[in-house]
């Protein structure tokens, strides 16, 4: 069993990354962002409430979000060798909430990597940045295309931007994530789990990077 956390600002490359850990490491991912979109396309109450939040870019708030991902983070670690967190916890609260659910199960947090990339980076890849909204793959225009424009590699279905994937909406997003989510830095270095890794460069260097990290701390 192994559990890890990504984290990042938005844009940062959680989910790109995420995803190649998962195949490499067969650990489940789980993106909270998927989560919450899930909730909110299918109008279900949680999802009604969240909606709003989320297309203002706000954080969802915790309880809200908690009672979303919860059950989803139990099922992916009881049900394989563990699972590469997206997303969440992104407050201090929800980072305690996280401990708490994980602990209660014997289970804990065995690493939490930090990717690190300038501001106006960010920007540029989240306003290019396609979404397949049936299987949620992540591409970029430039740097990381489908190979049939406008089409997933996956499942063919149509890529689509993301409704906070317009300008405003990045600018406060990444306002929120150095007011609410930086505080949780502190909570994994206090606790010695945190890698923090240049997240600037190429996909694949970014990966490689982490890859041997991760695959040295499991092996060790
Ligand atoms: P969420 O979906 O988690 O969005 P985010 O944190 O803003 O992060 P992104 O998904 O935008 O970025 P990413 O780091 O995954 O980057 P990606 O790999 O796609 O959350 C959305 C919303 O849901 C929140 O605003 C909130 O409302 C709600 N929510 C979710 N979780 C919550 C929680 N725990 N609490 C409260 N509310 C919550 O890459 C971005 C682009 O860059 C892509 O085009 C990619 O191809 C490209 N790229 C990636 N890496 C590189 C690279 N190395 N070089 C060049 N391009 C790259
Ligand atoms: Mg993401």
């Amino acid at each position: 069993m192994f559990n890890m956390l990504i984290m990042g600002p938005p844009g940062a490359g959680k989910g790109t990354q995420a995803q190649a850990i998962a195949k490499r490491l067969s650990l489940k991912h789980l993106a909270s962002g998927d989560v919450v979109r899930a909730e909110v396309g299918g109008k279900t109450v949680a999802g009604q409430k969240a909606k709003a939040y989320m297309e203002a870019g706000k954080l969802v708030p915790d309880d809200l979000v908690t009672s979303m991902v919860g059950s989803h983070i139990k099922t992916a670690c009881e049900s394989g060798n563990g699972v590469v967190l997206d997303g969440y916890p992104r407050t201090v609260a929800q980072a305690r909430s996280l401990t708490e659910l994980l602990e209660r199960d014997g289970l804990k947090m065995h690493a939490v990597v930090n990717l690190k990339v300038p501001g106006e980076a960010l920007v540029d890849r989240l306003v290019n940045r396609l979404t397949c909204p049936k299987c949620n793959w992540v591409y970029h225009k430039r740097n990381n295309p489908p190979k049939v424009e406008g089409k997933c590699d996956k499942d063919g279905a149509a890529l689509a931007s993301r409704p906070d994937d317009n300008e405003t909406v990045i600018r406060e997003r990444l306002r929120v994530y150095h007011d609410q989510t930086e505080p949780v830095l502190a909570y994994y270095r206090e606790r010695s789990v945190l890698q923090e890794f240049d997240g600037s460069g190429a996909i694949d260097e970014v990966f490689e990077c982490v890859v041997r990290y991760l695959e040295n701390l499991k092996g060790a």
